[in-house]
This record gives C-alpha cells, sequence and structure tokens, in this order.
C-alpha cells in the first residue's frame, strides 16, 4: 500500500486547497462497495424487466421489485459512493493518507486484495440475480397472495384452502397471461400494495372485482366449454330448526348439459356457455343482482331482447356485459358458507350430534352473535352454548365445532361472511338463476319469457325427504314438497337469507 497522495502535485508540508484535492472512487473500500452495491440493483433491475417481458402470465407486484426495491439499492449503492468520497476527503484534509487505498498491480499483495474484492463482487452480484429471481417467483405464490397481508387476504385465503380449487394458484384465476391485462395488474397491483400499508383498503373487499380477467382466459384454461357433458347427483342435507332438528334431504339430478355440437347434443345449463351463444345483460346494481334486461344472439344472428316491465330505459345508456362462468360461478374458490348450510353440514357428517334437542336453531343462533374480532365471536359462541348445554356431556365438542365454523366462514375484522357477497349458483338464498328465470323477462311483444318456474327446467328432484322416502327415486322428478309449507309465488330468496329459515 502506497501513500494515496501524489507528492509531486502537492507539497506535503502545504495545507491542501480544497479545489486541488483529487477524489476518486477506487481509493476506498466504502465507495468501491457501493459501486459493488449499485450494480447489483442496476443488474437486478435489467433482470427483472426481462423476466417480466419474457414471463406467460402478467405479474402485477413485479413492478414493486422492478421498480422501488431494485432502485433503492442503486441509490443506497450511490449514496455509499458520496460518503465514502466525503470520507476520503476528510481523511487528505487531515491528512491521514494512510487509510486510503491505492493499487499497485506489480505488488502480489495488492493483486491478491484485487482478486480477493472480484470475487466477493462476482459473488454479490450472482446473489442479487438469484434473489430477484427467487423474490420475482415469490411473488406469484399462493403464500405471499393469501399470508404476505395477512389480516386483509385471510379470509379469501382459509375459504379457498377449503375449497376445490386448493391446489390452483392465486394467480392462475387473478393474474393469467395475455397482454392487454398487463399494465392493468400493474397498476392494481401498485395500489394494492399502496392501499396495504396505509391502511386504506376497504373492509370487507368490494367485489364484483372490476379488473378480473374475463373467465375465457382464466377458467377456460382448466374448464373448457366444449368439455360440459352430462348431468350432476347433487344431494343437499338440512336440518329443520325444530325441537327435534328434523332431517330434509333433497336429491337432484342437474341438467348441466354440454356444449360441443361435434360430439353430443348441445344444451342444459351450461347452454349459456356455448361459444356461439351469446347472452347479453344490464345490472342496475352493483353487486350485479338486479337484472332487468337480457339480449341473447343465436349462431344465426338472431337477437332477441327480454326485459322486465318495469325498465323503460335505453340499454345503450347502460353498461351491456356479456354472461361469462363468473356470473353463475362467482364463488368457486371462495365460498363463505352460510350459518344454515355449515351447521346442516356439520349435522349431516356427525361433527354436530342431530340428537342434541333444537342445536340447529341454536348453534345458528350462536353463529350470528355480533362480533367486531375473532376472538370476541368465538367468546360469544362458547358463552351462548354453555347457556344453553350446561350439563351436557357433548358440550365441550358442540363449542369447538360451531367455533371451528366461525372461523372458517366468519372474518369480523375484514367484515367478511356470506352476507356481503352473494352467491350466484341456485336461487336459494340469493336471486341467483331467478335473477333472469323469473318468469318476468318477456320480448315486447310478450310471446317469449326466458324459461322460469319451471322447476324441471334445470334439475328434477330424483328423491326428497327422510329415510325411507329417499329410496323412492323418479326420472320424471317429484314435485317439490316444501318443507316450509305453501310458498305461494313468493321466491325462494325472499324468506330464505342462510341465516333463519
Ligand atoms: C378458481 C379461481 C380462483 C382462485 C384459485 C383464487 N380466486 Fe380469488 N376470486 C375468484 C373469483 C371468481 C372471485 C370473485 C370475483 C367477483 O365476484 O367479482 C374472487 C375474489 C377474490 C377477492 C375479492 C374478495 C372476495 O372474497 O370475493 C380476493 C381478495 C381474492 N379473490 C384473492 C385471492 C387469493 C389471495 C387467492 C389465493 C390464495 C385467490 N383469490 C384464489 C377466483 C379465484
Ligand atoms: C388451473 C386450473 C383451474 C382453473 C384456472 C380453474 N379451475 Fe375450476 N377446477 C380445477 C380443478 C383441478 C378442480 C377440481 C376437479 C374435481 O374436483 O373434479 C376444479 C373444480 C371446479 C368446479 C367443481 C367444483 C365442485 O364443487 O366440485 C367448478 C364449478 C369450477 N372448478 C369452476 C371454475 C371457475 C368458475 C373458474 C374460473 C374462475 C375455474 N374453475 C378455474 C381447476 C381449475
Ligand atoms: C348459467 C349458469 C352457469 C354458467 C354461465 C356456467 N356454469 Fe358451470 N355449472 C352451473 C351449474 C348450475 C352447475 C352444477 C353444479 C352446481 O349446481 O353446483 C355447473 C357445474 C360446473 C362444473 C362442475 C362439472 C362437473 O362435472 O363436476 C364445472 C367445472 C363448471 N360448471 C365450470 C364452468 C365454467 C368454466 C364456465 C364458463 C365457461 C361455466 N361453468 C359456466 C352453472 C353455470
Ligand atoms: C343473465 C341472465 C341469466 C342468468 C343469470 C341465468 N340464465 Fe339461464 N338463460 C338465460 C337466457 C336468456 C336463456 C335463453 C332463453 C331462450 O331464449 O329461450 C337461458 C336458458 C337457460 C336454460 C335452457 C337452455 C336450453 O337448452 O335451451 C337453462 C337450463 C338455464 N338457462 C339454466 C340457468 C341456470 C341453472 C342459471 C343459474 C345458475 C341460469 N340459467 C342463470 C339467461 C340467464
Ligand atoms: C334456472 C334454473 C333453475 C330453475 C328454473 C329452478 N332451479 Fe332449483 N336449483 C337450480 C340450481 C342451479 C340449484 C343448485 C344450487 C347449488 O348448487 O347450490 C338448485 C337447487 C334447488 C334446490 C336445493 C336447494 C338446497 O339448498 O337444498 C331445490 C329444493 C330447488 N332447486 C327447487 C326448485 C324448485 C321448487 C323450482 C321451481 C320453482 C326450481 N328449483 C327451479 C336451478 C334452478
Ligand atoms: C314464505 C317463505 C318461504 C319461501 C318463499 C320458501 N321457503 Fe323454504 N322454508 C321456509 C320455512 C319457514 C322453512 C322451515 C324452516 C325450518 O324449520 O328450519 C323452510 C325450509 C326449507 C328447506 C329445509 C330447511 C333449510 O333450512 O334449508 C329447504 C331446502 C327450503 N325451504 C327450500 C326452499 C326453496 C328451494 C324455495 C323456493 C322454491 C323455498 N324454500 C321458498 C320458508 C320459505
Amino acid at each position: 500500500m502506497e501513500y494515496a497522495r501524489d507528492p509531486s502535485r502537492h507539497d506535503v508540508n502545504d495545507p491542501v486547497p480544497n479545489s486541488r484535492i483529487s477524489l476518486s472512487v477506487l481509493r476506498n473500500w466504502v465507495s468501491l462497495s457501493g459501486l459493488l452495491v449499485a450494480a447489483g440493483g442496476l443488474f437486478s433491475f435489467l433482470l427483472l424487466l426481462a423476466l417480466d417481458a419474457f414471463a406467460r402470465n402478467a405479474n402485477p407486484y413485479v413492478g414493486i421489485l422492478a421498480y422501488l426495491i431494485a432502485p433503492s439499492f442503486v441509490a443506497l449503492g450511490l449514496a455509499m459512493v458520496v460518503l465514502g468520497l466525503f470520507l476520503e476527503r476528510r481523511d487528505i484534509l487531515s491528512r491521514r493518507e494512510g487509510k486510503l487505498l491505492t493499487f499497485d498491480l506489480s505488488r502480489p499483495r495488492d493483486r491478491r486484495r484485487l482478486v480477493v474484492f472480484g470475487v466477493i463482487g462476482g459473488v454479490f452480484l450472482l446473489v442479487s440475480a438469484i434473489g430477484s429471481y427467487r423474490s420475482y417467483h415469490f411473488t406469484e405464490s399462493v403464500a405471499f397472495c393469501g399470508q404476505a397481508c395477512h389480516t386483509v387476504m385471510e379470509p379469501e385465503y382459509v375459504t379457498y384452502l377449503n375449497s376445490p380449487h386448493a391446489r390452483v394458484a392465486c394467480s392462475e384465476c387473478h393474474i393469467g397471461p395475455g397482454a392487454e391485462w398487463y399494465v392493468k395488474a400493474k397498476i392494481s397491483g401498485l395500489h394494492q400494495v399502496y392501499a396495504t400499508a396505509f391502511n386504506t383498503f376497504s373492509r370487507p373487499i368490494e367485489t364484483p372485482i372490476r379488473n378480473l380477467r374475463p373467465a375465457q382466459e382464466t377458467c377456460e384454461q382448466c374448464h373448457w366449454p366444449k368439455k360440459f357433458a352430462g348431468n350432476m347427483d347433487l344431494i343437499f342435507y338440512h336440518y329443520l330448526a325444530d325441537s327435534t332438528n328434523t332431517p330434509y334431504t333433497v336429491r337432484l339430478l342437474m341438467k348441466v348439459g354440454g356444449g360441443d355440437p361435434a360430439r353430443g347434443p348441445v344444451g342444459g345449463i351450461h347452454w349459456h356457455m356455448n361459444v356461439a351463444n351469446k347472452v347479453e345483460y344490464i345490472a342496475t346494481d352493483e353487486k350485479r343482482q338486479v337484472i332487468p334486461w337480457v339480449r341473447v344472439i343465436d349462431p344465426q344472428g338472431v337477437v332477441t331482447e327480454y326485459r322486465t316491465p318495469s325498465f323503460k330505459d335505453d340499454p345503450s345508456k347502460h353498461t351491456i356485459r356479456r354472461m361469462d362462468c363468473m356470473d353463475c360461478h362467482n364463488r368457486p374458490t371462495h365460498i363463505y358458507q352460510s350459518p344454515n348450510e355449515a351447521v346442516d353440514l356439520s349435522l349431516a357428517l356427525g361433527r354436530l350430534d342431530p340428537r342434541m334437542p333444537e342445536i340447529k336453531k341454536e348453534a345458528v343462533k350462536a353463529l350470528l352473535l355480533p362480533a367486531s374480532t375473532r376472538e370476541e365471536g368465538l367468546r360469544k359462541i362458547a358463552a351462548a352454548l354453555h347457556e344453553r348445554y350446561r350439563d351436557d356431556p357433548r358440550l365441550e365438542k358442540t363449542i369447538a365445532e360451531v367455533q371451528a365454523i366461525s372461523r372458517e366462514n366468519f372474518f369480523p375484522e375484514m367484515k367478511a361472511s356470506w352476507k356481503i357477497y352473494p352467491n350466484n349458483i341456485g336461487h336459494k338464498n340469493w336471486p341467483g338463476c331467478f335473477r333472469c328465470h323469473d318468469g318476468e323477462h318477456a320480448t315486447s311483444d310478450g310471446k317469449r319469457s326466458i324459461k322460469a318456474n319451471d322447476c324441471n327446467a334445470c334439475h328434477v328432484i330424483l328423491a326428497q325427504g327422510v329415510g325411507k322416502q329417499l329410496e323412492n327415486l323418479s326420472a320424471k322428478g317429484h314435485a317439490f314438497q316444501h318443507p316450509g309449507g305453501e310458498t305461494g309465488d313468493m321466491k325462494c330468496s325472499e324468506c330464505h337469507n342462510g341465516a333463519g329459515p
């Protein structure tokens, strides 16, 4: 190591005039390391840009890595360079030249130092490359989407884990491939991080999600319309809210149908999704629960328009939406069970004992107690059930099960539950199919209406009731024996809301 200053330029005994100090980043460790950090940041930035450009899916969070984190390393590095120069200048001024560096490549010791520095630098660049590559993939992972912002995403993550899509990555449905969604995804990603950091996100998270990609690009990667075929045999177990929890089961043959004219008849429920048919509608509310206008364009281009008598507007003044999977399957994975459904399921599976008097009613009631935190909700459940079943040996097990239902379906901190996320499949608790199939939507000449209130249009009731009655199968379909008595012309969802009968 030599003296840093060139003795030929200054007289060692002279005070050094500021303007004549020549500083060099290569003469102090701090600046040198700063250079390395900045280079690493720049390198990561370029690498992320390239990764993103060639990626199949537009990743909404890569912007945070590429435009926030990588540049902060560049900035940090540059700051270190400046700091190093500052320290160097101070050392020169106070003549502590011994601290400064020079390299003389003719000397073995300096050559060794240079090699060590080079190796450390290389390893650092490699590590930052691997680091940015891994964080890039991490931002696409279920762990990142579901757990990074823990409270915000807890409802979606928990319901997802309990759903048929628990092994499909969040990004498969929410991000997906394609250039058009690229920018939207970026903006939404930055917005979400901002909202989480500054606690401005809405509780609950609003739906329908405006920038969810069209179903053709998400769901249809795995379930394509032509593949659909046949009927589905669905069984719904219920228990009445009476003293003996009277069971009632209904078994439906659901006419899901299919969509490929080359392989079989096209029809059934998935008729809507036959690529050749185009069903469009206008919803007059945010949640798309009120649909007064529907238009069908068939493969020959024949247009049929249906509207309810009260809807007199010019359709072009409204947003017209093309119907897709999400208009029926809007809860394919974030399935918030209603208290009624969840308790029925627990009773059917024996996790709650149907022989406990009034357990259906009491369990539903306990789940409905208002609470603003998870802890409060669980405490209230325990207290209410304890009050009712004080001396019952099944008390502990019952409390544990009802609390488990609460944990999986109720999220007080985010105000998320079945109540605020309508489920559009079916028609019992929400209008669902009856938003259009209610008999009120007719053509202007009144000649045709959308198939309605024909209980066999979408499914037939194979069997219903309890015990032996369930062995009495009907291919043509039984008439519905409603356990709640006569209903007249009322829609199911006018009485049923998941919280009571
Ligand atoms: C099978 C496809 C699918 C998967 C997988 C999926 N989602 Fe969703 N997600 C949806 C649909 C459909 C909606 C409802 C959109 C609507 O109603 O507008 C939704 C809604 C949401 C919402 C809005 C609030 C709500 O509860 O409706 C959030 C937040 C969300 N998803 C986050 C996630 C996270 C986090 C994951 C992974 C842990 C995930 N999603 C996995 C399809 C999916
Ligand atoms: C990455 C592949 C993938 C994507 C994308 C996907 N799904 Fe699925 N889906 C699956 C798998 C796997 C299953 C489980 C298969 C089974 O149970 O037979 C499934 C099951 C289903 C079921 C049957 C559920 C049940 O109760 O058995 C429905 C309905 C469904 N998906 C709808 C959708 C909708 C709507 C979307 C778009 C929002 C979607 N899926 C996106 C893979 C996917
Ligand atoms: C008009 C409403 C409607 C539309 C639109 C719709 N579905 Fe369905 N789908 C249903 C009903 C009803 C069932 C029967 C299952 C049920 O009731 O839960 C079903 C069943 C399914 C199943 C389960 C089939 C099986 O054999 O397990 C899948 C998967 C599915 N749909 C995917 C889709 C996809 C993907 C789209 C969009 C291309 C779509 N559906 C569009 C109403 C619809
Ligand atoms: C946005 C309005 C809308 C919604 C919501 C809707 N449908 Fe439809 N559906 C239609 C229209 C329009 C037709 C065609 C009526 C016609 O022209 O005869 C139709 C036809 C049908 C058909 C007859 C298909 C055939 O073979 O001709 C079935 C079955 C059906 N829908 C089931 C369902 C089910 C089940 C749901 C709920 C999961 C549902 N629909 C929700 C608008 C809707
Ligand atoms: C437009 C199609 C359509 C029509 C018309 C229709 N249903 Fe349904 N129904 C469905 C679908 C879809 C489901 C399945 C919901 C699900 O998967 O959760 C269902 C479910 C049911 C269930 C079981 C609900 C439960 O939770 O136990 C009953 C009972 C039922 N329907 C009775 C009727 C009766 C009675 C009528 C005539 C007034 C009728 N349906 C007309 C589509 C229809
Ligand atoms: C006038 C109000 C009313 C209407 C409309 C109505 N229900 Fe009910 N429903 C009841 C009552 C009350 C009970 C008995 C509840 C109990 O004791 O638990 C009941 C019980 C049921 C049950 C069994 C218990 C349960 O908790 O699920 C089913 C399934 C059911 N109804 C389906 C339907 C369907 C499907 C429709 C539409 C076709 C419908 N209901 C329309 C009031 C109604």
